[in-house]
């Protein structure tokens, strides 16, 4: 299988600058205050590069990873179309947990179906959040196809899913947005150091928050950093599209990289992946739990989707020519996006 794909054109992406609704929305939601970006002048060291920082995710409106930020847009959005609906979603753990805990917010019932490989300590959390849990014997795709059905089958259900396919792009369009937040207070925070980014690693499950990334940093104006993407070397969907230059879905197998075991894309952020010259890279449990081990030496919580960011970085620049490939220089910034906290 093929671990490391180089992206070199990048296109312009069609605006998706976070929506005033969206920003405002987070600020008005008790608790929102932008994450820590959390300099590692060892970590640039070691990779070579001018300054390293990571946007660490492990506080986000009271949970443990950042999948809130999209959840509750899009569960706002949801309920304004739909007022009263119970919330249906599918997930590896984070992002329903944050649907959860949204239901619980606007005070309506939720639906949570998860895969047979979730640890039950997972699924205790999302049922602690108030939602109803089905168990599905089978992968997360079978669990996403299992929750559309489910929401479909009566009135009154609305899916809130992290991920598009034909004639569902409304709601992960909405998630896509509320994720844009993060980016913009990466960039406030790297514009009051009079930095901004040349490199963005972004995890990815079935790709929507890189698709939030690439859509960010796509813009006309701006700064245009490259994005390279990072999966499980058993759930590396991503990689594997882009390598054979169509949407591919792969078998997955249990990873330690819970929340980016999706073995397909989203259809939405399939074009913009195509075409915003993202750079991808597969890495091994072991190294994404070396990552982890590193981090918090250095006094960052970063669980193993999180650190699976400085996994990438790492397995891509092991290899010579990939720095340049990256086009990276000894003076460059790197931002790691560090999407979960280490879990307990
Ligand atoms: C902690 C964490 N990081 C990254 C991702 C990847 O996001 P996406 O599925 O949009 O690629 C997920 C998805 O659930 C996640 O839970």
């Amino acid at each position: 299988m093929t671990s490391w794909f180089y992206g070199s054109d990048a296109r312009d992406c069609s605006p998706a600058e976070p929506t005033a609704g969206a920003l405002g929305f987070h600020r008005s939601l008790p608790g929102y205050e932008p994450t820590p970006l959390v300099e590692l002048p060892d970590v640039a060291a070691e990779l070579g590069v001018g300054r390293v920082f990571m946007k660490d995710e492990s506080q986000r409106l009271g949970l443990p990873a950042f999948k809130v930020l999209g959840a509750s847009w899009a569960c706002r959005q949801v309920l304004e179309r739909s007022p009263g609906a119970r919330l249906v979603t599918a997930t590896d753990g984070n992002h329903g947990r944050a649907v959860a805990r949204m239901a619980s917010h606007f005070r309506v019932a939720s639906t949570v179906f998860v895969p047979a490989v979730m640890l039950p300590a997972t699924a205790r959390k999302i049922e602690d959040e108030g939602a109803d849990i089905v168990w599905v014997d089978g992968d997360y795709d079978e669990a996403v196809r299992r929750a559309a059905y489910f929401a479909a089958k009566e009135d009154g259900r609305e899916l809130v899913q992290d991920t598009a396919w034909e004639g569902y792009t409304d709601v992960p369009d909405w998630i896509v947005e509320g994720y844009q937040t993060l980016l913009h207070e990466v960039d406030e925070q790297l514009a009051a150091l009079d930095t901004s980014a040349n490199l963005v690693a972004v995890p990815v499950g079935v790709g929507s928050l890189a698709e939030a990334v690439v859509r960010h940093y796509r813009q006309p104006t701006g700064p245009r950093p490259r994005v390279l993407s990072v999966e499980p070397d058993t759930a590396a969907c991503v990689l594997e599209s882009l390598a054979t230059g169509r949407p591919t879905t792969v078998p997955t197998d249990a990873t330690v990289m819970a929340g980016l075991n999706c073995g397909t894309m989203s259809t939405s952020a399939w074009p913009v992946l195509r075409d915003g010259g993202v750079a991808a890279v597969a890495v091994t449990d072991e190294e994404a739990l070396r990552a982890v081990d590193d981090l918090a030496r250095l006094g960052v919580s970063s669980g193993p989707c999180g650190a699976a960011t400085l996994a990438g970085v790492r397995a891509a620049l092991a290899v010579p020519g990939r720095f340049f490939s990256l086009g990276l220089s000894s003076v460059d910034v790197v931002v790691l996006l560090s999407t979960e906290g280490a879990h307990p």
